[in-house]
C-alpha cells in the first residue's frame, strides 16, 4: 500500500486527522497540507509528520499547516485553489474535521441551532471540500499507478462517517444525520466521477479514542461502562486503527472501491442494543 502526490487533510489537528497525516506521510505521500480551525494543532501535526519523514529519511517532502473553517466556502476554495496552484495538483482530500452532539436530545427537543451546527460543519463542510477538490482533480492528468495493471488515477477522496451513517442513535438526530448526508455525499460523488478516474469512499468508525470521546464520556462514566461493554472487542478503537483503513481508500491498493463505507467497528454494528445513548422514549 502507498500514497503518491498531493494530500490535504481536514481536522489534521484531531486525533483521526493527526492518525491519517501521519500514515499518509509513512506511506509516501510528498506534499501534505493539514488544515483545522485550530492552527496551533495542524502546525503540532505538520511538525510531527516532519519528524517522521526526516526519521525513516525518504524522497523530497513538504508539509504546511493552515487555520481553516470547513463552513467557509471562500476559504475552502481559498486553500484547495492555493494548494493546487502550488503543487500543481491534488491527488488525495480527507474530510476528517468534525465535531460531536453537544448533548444528548431527541429531535423533539432540539434547537434549530444546534442542527445546524452539526449540519454545517459535517455535511457543508465535506461537499465544500469535495467540490473545490473535485473541480482541481477533474482537470488534471491522470497518474500511472503504481500497481501494474490498475485504471490510471485523477484522484481520491475519503470522507470520515460514523457508526452514525450506519443507523440511528437515540439523542443524537443531528449528527446522525448529518453523517448520513455524507454518506449520501459519498455514494453520489463516487458515480458522478468513476469514469474520470476518481474514487470517492467513506470510513465509519465507532468510538474512536480521544479527545471528543474522552469529553463525552468522562461526563457520563456509567454511560462508558456501558459501552465498552457493549463492544465486542471490549475496547474503542485506537485513531491509528481508523487511519490504516482511510489509507487503504485513498491508496491505489483500493482501486475498486468506490462510493464504499468502510466500517470499523470491531463487529460493534452487528450487536449494539442502542442503549447506551439514552432510552428509546
Ligand atoms: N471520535 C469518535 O469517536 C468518532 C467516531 C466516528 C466518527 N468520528 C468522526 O471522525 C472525524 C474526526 O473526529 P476526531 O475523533 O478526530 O475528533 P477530534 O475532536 O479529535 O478532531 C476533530 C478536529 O476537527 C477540527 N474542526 C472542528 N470544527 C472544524 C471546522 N469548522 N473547520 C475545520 N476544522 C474543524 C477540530 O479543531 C479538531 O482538530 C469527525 O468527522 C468525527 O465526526 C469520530
Amino acid at each position: 500500500m502507498d500514497i503518491r502526490g498531493v494530500v490535504i487533510v481536514t481536522g489534521a489537528g484531531g486525533a483521526i486527522g493527526r492518525a491519517v497525516a501521519l500514515r499518509l506521510v509513512s506511506l509516501g505521500a510528498n506534499i501534505l497540507v493539514c488544515a483545522d480551525l485550530d492552527l496551533h494543532a495542524a502546525e503540532e501535526t505538520a511538525a510531527l509528520c516532519r519528524e517522521n519523514r526526516r526519521l525513516i529519511n525518504s524522497g523530497d517532502f513538504n508539509v504546511t499547516a493552515h487555520s481553516l473553517d470547513v463552513r467557509d466556502e471562500a476559504a475552502v476554495d481559498g486553500l484547495v485553489n492555493e494548494a493546487a496552484k502550488t503543487y500543481g495538483r491534488i491527488d488525495v482530500l480527507i474530510n476528517a474535521a468534525g465535531v460531536g452532539a453537544a448533548d444528548q436530545t431527541t429531535i423533539r427537543d432540539m434547537s434549530l441551532s444546534e442542527w445546524r451546527r452539526l449540519d454545517d460543519i459535517h455535511n457543508i463542510g465535506c461537499f465544500l471540500l469535495t467540490r473545490a477538490a473535485l473541480r482541481v482533480m477533474d482537470k488534471q492528468d491522470t497518474v500511472a499507478p503504481t500497481i501494474a495493471g490498475r485504471t490510471p488515477i485523477r484522484g481520491a477522496i475519503v470522507m470520515l462517517t460514523s457508526l452514525g451513517s450506519e443507523g440511528a442513535f437515540v439523542g443524537m438526530g443531528n449528527y446522525i444525520t448529518a453523517k448520513h448526508a455524507v454518506k449520501g455525499m459519498v455514494q453520489t460523488a463516487a458515480i458522478e466521477n468513476a469514469a474520470r478516474g476518481i474514487r470517492v469512499n467513506a470510513v465509519a468508525p465507532s468510538y474512536v479514542s480521544g479527545p471528543m470521546m474522552d469529553k463525552f464520556l468522562d461526563a457520563a462514566p456509567e454511560v462508558k461502562k456501558a459501552m465498552l461493554g457493549d463492544l465486542p472487542m471490549g475496547r474503542m478503537v485506537s485513531p491509528e486503527e481508523v487511519a490504516d483503513a482511510v489509507a487503504f481508500l485513498a491508496s491505489p491498493a483500493s482501486s475498486y472501491v468506490n462510493g464504499h463505507t468502510l466500517v470499523v467497528d470491531g463487529g460493534a454494528s452487528l450487536a449494539l442494543t442502542n442503549t447506551p445513548f439514552g432510552s428509546r422514549s
